[in-house]
């Protein structure tokens, strides 16, 4: 590939990362280009590594439209009220709480069914060998971790990573799960897996059947798909999924 052959490709990259910000409800433009592009153009040698910033320039992180929003105080201040929740029997055996994570701001929400160990350990959802293929599929959607944002049905580990109950799911979702939706209300949830999929349709209908269309959960569209950790005893159902996902990416404007 020739150097402005090179350079064209890249500049297609770059506009193609910005939409796709942007879709996320990033509108601010970082100061340091992305990974997978800095390997191929140097930095100028003058410009700070990202660790050496003790503390981002005002305005660098959060623009200004965004800051009349307070969702991220209140999704803070909601997972400290989680953090030391009692509401039901599964906080007698947890040991963290997994409250979510990812930008308050996006337009896709990946909703599981609750924390294994890993997670109960880590305090953060989807992290063990699940999440770890989760993490592959959002990435293949061109996406990542931080641009989305991932939580469960319930806060707490069941013990032997039993299925949620339906009161302990109750309790969650109408004390958390609900606020979370509302105040970053995404284009877009994924339900992930029977449980979620089940409870937040009010339905009985299994998710083979569910999967692969959209759904109405007030006003927002939400695509039921199999649980990664079922994909990961049934590797056969990987290309439903990424059907699935194709879908959410052709309504994101990603197809
Ligand atoms: N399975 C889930 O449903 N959620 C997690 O966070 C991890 C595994």
């Amino acid at each position: 590939m020739s150097y402005k052959e090179e350079l064209l490709r890249l500049t297609k990259e770059i506009k193609q990362r910005l939409l796709l910000e942007k879709a996320f409800g990033i509108d601010f433009v970082s100061k340091y280009p992305p990974k997978k592009i800095s390997s191929v153009v140097n930095p100028p040698k003058a410009s700070p590594a990202p660790e050496e910033i003790k503390e981002p320039p005002a305005g660098y992180l959060v623009s200004e439209s965004i800051k009349k929003d307070d969702r991220e105080k209140k999704l803070d201040e909601l997972g400290k009220v989680a953090s030391t929740c009692i509401k039901c029997r599964l906080s007698e055996s947890r040991t963290k709480v997994v409250f979510g994570v990812g930008n308050p701001f996006t337009e896709l929400m990946f909703i599981g069914e609750g924390p294994g160990y890993d997670e109960d350990q880590q305090g953060e959802p989807f992290v063990g060998k699940a999440g770890q293929l989760l993490t592959k599929i959002i990435e293949a959607m061109k996406f990542n971790r931080q641009i989305v944002y991932i939580t469960n049905m319930v806060k707490c580990r069941p013990p032997e990573n039993r299925t949620p109950r339906q009161d302990e799911m109750f309790i969650c979702f109408e004390n958390y799960l609900k606020w979370q939706i509302e105040w970053i209300k995404p284009k877009i949830i994924c339900a992930l897996g029977n449980c979620a999929a089940q409870f937040l349709l009010n339905t009985k209908e299994s998710i083979s059947s569910l999967r692969g269309r959209f759904h109405d959960y007030n006003a927002i569209k939400l695509m039921p798909t199999f649980h990664p950790a079922y994909l990961l005893r049934n590797p056969q159902d990987k290309s439903k999924c990424w059907h699935d996902m194709k879908k959410i990416m052709k309504e994101m404007g990603q197809g």
